[in-house]
């Protein structure tokens, strides 16, 4: 093969890479255009939950609480366009109460069998501790849910900013 073809050769080689990184950023594109077309709809579809390890805060807020709250807690995740209620920036909630998290009403909250006026079954948040407690597998499960709602907490409180 003489210089000119082995430099086609590599045009050519160049010129289909191109074109695969293309197809993949359209492809990317649509994706991303499709989440953003679902995000702009008012509804919310409902999935079956997911089984998250209860000892992970972290992941069980990501899989469960994130939609809304947003990956950094700050509320603006996908759901949130859909709700009434804009989701609270859970990152500030230490701030709000003179800089001391106030653990006992965020696992009232996240439990969601409370009669506090910010309770989320009456509004837009899942009623989780009733959910805990379907999905669980303990009899009776309440060790359970509260490990989950506890840990939920912990994460909460992990993630707070001044
Ligand atoms: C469907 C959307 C949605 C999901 C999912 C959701 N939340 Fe909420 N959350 C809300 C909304 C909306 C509020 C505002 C008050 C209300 O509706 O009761 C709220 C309020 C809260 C509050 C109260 C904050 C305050 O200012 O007192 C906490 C804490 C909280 N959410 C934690 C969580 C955690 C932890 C999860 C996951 C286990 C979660 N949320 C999942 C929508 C959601």
């Amino acid at each position: 093969m003489n210089k000119n073809g082995f430099a086609k050769q590599n045009f050519d080689k160049e010129g289909f890479m191109n074109l695969r990184r293309m197809l993949c950023a359209v492809c990317v594109f649509q994706l991303a255009f499709t989440v953003v077309c679902a995000a702009q709809e008012t509804t919310i579809k409902k999935v079956p939950m997911k089984h998250v390890a209860a000892y992970s805060g972290e992941s069980m807020y990501a899989n469960y609480c994130a939609v809304c709250h947003g990956n950094n807690g700050k509320g603006n995740g996908p759901a949130a366009k859909a709700l009434k209620i804009v989701p609270p920036d859970l990152t500030r909630l230490a701030k709000q109460n003179n800089g001391k998290f106030p653990d006992a009403h965020v696992y009232t909250v996240i439990r969601g069998d409370s009669n506090e006026p910010t309770a989320h079954g009456a509004k837009d948040m899942p009623l989780w501790g009733a959910l805990f407690a379907e999905s669980s597998a303990a009899i009776p499960p309440d060790v359970d849910v509260h490990q989950r709602i506890s840990n939920l907490t912990r994460y909460v409180a992990s993630i707070q900013k001044n």
